[in-house]
């Protein structure tokens, strides 16, 4: 059985109550902090500022355990204190840590052993830095722990409480026990270490994920043009113990909050210290082709796009999620009003109104896709699963399918009379192909 400790947690982002609602749930006492008043009223008042699944059950289950508050002055007798505010990156694209030296300038100055855990994502090195700091503030009696997370959005809660490992990296073992003691309750594999290794395994687990995947998007390409499928290419290679099948799903690219900035703050930290990290050069670079190849799929069946309505179904990044950031609908739709076409979107529950201002925001896939001229698949939603329906074909001014996630079966969606594109498959024309149409790039050029 846990032993309970009071904890508290610096930021009520999307980490930081994750990390707190799960704590609470394994039986801790939890004091969430933000500097957002808006932000702390909203949480008092049971409302969460963002999308993600279970966790608004987690924290109503054990509200009596967690409290929210602006004054850090109340982490004063907390026996951990985690770390998990945001590192966007900067333009030179190293991580921006103001808001974790603000949280140390924020940190409550009492007796007792408080230790201080890193759950933000850093570059390798903070953790000296940070204790240094430490020393340089006098707060002899805050210990330091690197214990980096490793939730996907949309399966935070269950990520949390049923992880691959637990890595924690401490410089004195008392510390890292103490921590490695928080998660009991949990089973799973401890990778206890130095601080500097902890840091470094969660740059290189994301690097390596996003390396995955503009791998798997490459062999897609080039299946393209040599008339295999991706799909089989992908389970056949997955099946080999030695490379798995996870994270082998061809598509528009990858996005999110995490894996650009954390290959760029990984690369940028290799040069940094001397080294030029190629291989993430061309993974980043990869990926950036990959969105935009949806443009080269659409003037392959429509010609010129500009005057074309083109209907953007599903915004956020992967589905299960509201997060906009760095998804790759905003670099498509932004291409394809560049070109001059009309953008009609929808998506269950990301609003990308303030930022597609020239794009139209549909509340069903049916408006998004009625006269459209063609019909792009981003997120695979499960409601549109369904997309190559006779309904959507009448509605549609062209039925043309480019399905950026393989979400549809080719042939059915054939058979239902659209011509269809996915990625890395073998692709379908127009039967009759409609009169205004000037094909003339290929994808493969
Ligand atoms: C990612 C990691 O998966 C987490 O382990 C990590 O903790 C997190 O970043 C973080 O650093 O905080 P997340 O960004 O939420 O999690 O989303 P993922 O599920 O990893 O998906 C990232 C992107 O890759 C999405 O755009 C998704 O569509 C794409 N993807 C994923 C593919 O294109 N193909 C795949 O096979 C898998």
């Amino acid at each position: 059985m846990t032993e309970s400790q009071t904890m508290g947690v610096f930021g009520a982002g999307w980490v930081g109550l994750v990390t707190g609602g799960c704590f609470a749930e394994l039986g801790h006492h939890v004091i969430v902090r933000d500097v957002v008043p808006d932000r702390i009223a909203a949480l008092q008042a049971g409302r969460l500022p963002f999308h993600e699944p279970d966790l608004p059950e987690v924290l109503a289950r054990n509200h009596e355990r967690i409290r929210y508050t602006l004054d850090a002055g109340e982490l004063v007798d907390a026996d951990a204190l985690f770390v998990c505010v945001q590192t966007p990156p900067t333009y030179s694209g190293d991580a921006d840590l103001s808001f974790v030296w603000s949280a140390l300038d924020d940190l409550p100055r009492g007796e007792r052993r408080q230790i201080l855990v890193m759950k933000s994502t850093v570059p390798v090195g903070t953790g000296e830095k940070v204790r240094a700091a430490l020393e340089a503030r006098g707060l002899t009696n805050v210990g330091y722990v690197s214990n980096p997370e490793f939730l996907a959005e949309g399966t935070a809660v269950r990520d949390f409480m049923n992880p691959d490992r637990i890595v924690i990296g401490a410089a004195d073992p008392q510390d890292a026990a103490f921590v490695e003691a928080l998660y009991s309750g949990i089973e799973t594999p401890i990778v206890q270490t130095d601080v500097a290794s902890a840091e470094m395994i969660k740059l290189a687990a994301n690097a390596f994920l996003s390396t995955r995947i503009s791998f798997i998007n490459e062999i897609a390409n080039v299946c393209e043009l040599v008339g295999a499928d991706v799909e089989s290419v992908a389970q056949g290679v997955g099946l080999d113990h030695r490379l798995g099948p996870h994270f082998f799903r061809a598509g528009v690219g990858w996005g999110g909050s995490c894996f650009g900035k954390d290959v760029s703050a990984l690369k940028q930290l290799a040069g940094n210290s001397g080294y030029h990290f190629q291989l993430l050069a061309a993974v980043i670079e990869v990926n950036e082709l990959q969105k935009r190849r949806v443009i080269a799929k659409l003037e392959k069946h429509l010609g010129k796009l500009r005057g074309k309505t083109i209907a953007v179904l599903g915004l956020a990044f992967k589905p299960n999620t509201d997060d906009l950031r760095d998804a790759p609908s905003l670099v498509i739709s932004s291409r394809l009003l560049a070109e001059g076409a009309a953008v009609r979107t929808w998506d269950p529950v990301a609003d990308a109104r303030e930022r597609l201002r020239g794009a139209t925001q549909c509340d069903t896939v049916l408006d998004a896709v009625r006269d459209a001229d063609a019909a792009v698949i981003v997120t695979e939603w499960d409601e549109l699963r369904g997309l190559a329906s006779e309904e959507v074909r009448a509605a549609m001014a062209r039925p043309l399918i480019i399905d950026g996630r393989n979400l549809l079966d080719p042939g059915a969606a054939r058979r239902a009379g659209f011509a269809y594109e996915g990625v890395g498959r073998q692709s379908s024309a127009f039967e009759t192909l409609p009169e205004t149409a000037e094909p003339e790039e290929r994808v493969s050029s």
